[in-house]
């Protein structure tokens, strides 16, 4: 059974990242309805900042006693991980930066420990869903993807698609009945290459 780990990066739930995550599942459930999805709010994770105190370069995982530990085991179990962000100043919000951050762990025990907390030969496929309230701007969502880039880097994950939804402000993916039908379309063409790959 394919696993998929889903994090929503608002800490509005039920919102616009929520309702759109939920059409993209539909989606993957359009083409297989035996899958296995966990939904994380990072709001409720509440991973503390990483301190920079260099403790996983000498020891494997992270000396913060917090949730995120739970879930360096859920990337390295999932086959699918889909990634959910409102842009906040060009970038994720502040509770997806925080656990993204925390994959230093993960960056050390590979590269300084050489002892890997992900297994590197898992096949894991990333997508990314992101909102912005305003129109398209040069520097708007597009600018997400170097760091969500690095963060699938950092899980062994290829870093399969986006879909970037702009001027929320204006109209909600809830009145917007043509994005979550493009939405959902993501979700089943994501499920049909997880079922190629397979
Ligand atoms: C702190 C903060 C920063 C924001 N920065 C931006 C921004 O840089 N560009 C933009 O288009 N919208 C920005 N917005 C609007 C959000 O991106 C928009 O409300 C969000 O995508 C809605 O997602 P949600 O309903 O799932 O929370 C910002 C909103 C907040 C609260």
């Amino acid at each position: 059974m394919i696993k998929v780990l889903a994090i929503v990066g608002s800490p509005r739930k039920g919102m616009n990242n929520d309702i759109l995550l939920e059409n993209f599942i539909k989606g993957m459930k359009d083409i297989d309805t035996n899958i296995e999805v966990e939904k994380i709010y990072a709001a409720e994770v509440k991973a503390l900042p990483c301190i920079a105190c260099d403790a996983c370069t000498k020891k494997l995982g992270c000396i913060l006693k917090d949730s995120t530990n739970e879930i360096y085991e859920k990337y390295n179990n999932s086959d699918i991980i889909i990634v959910t962000s409102p842009l906040y100043f060009n970038s994720v919000s502040a509770q997806l930066k925080a656990l993204i951050d925390r994959n230093q762990a993960i960056w050390s025990s590979k590269y300084a420990l050489n002892n890997s907390m992900i297994d590197r030969d898992k096949k894991r496929l990333g997508f990314v869903i992101c909102t912005a309230g305003a129109k398209e701007q040069p520097y708007g969502l597009s600018a997400i993807t170097p760091i969500m880039d690095l963060f699938f880097k950092s899980i062994n994950t290829e870093y399969i698609g986006n879909y970037f939804v702009s001027n929320l402000d204006e109209k909600p993916v809830s009145s917007d009945e043509k994005i979550l039908i493009e939405c959902r379309e993501h979700g089943r063409s994501l499920m049909e290459k997880a079922e190629l790959s397979k």
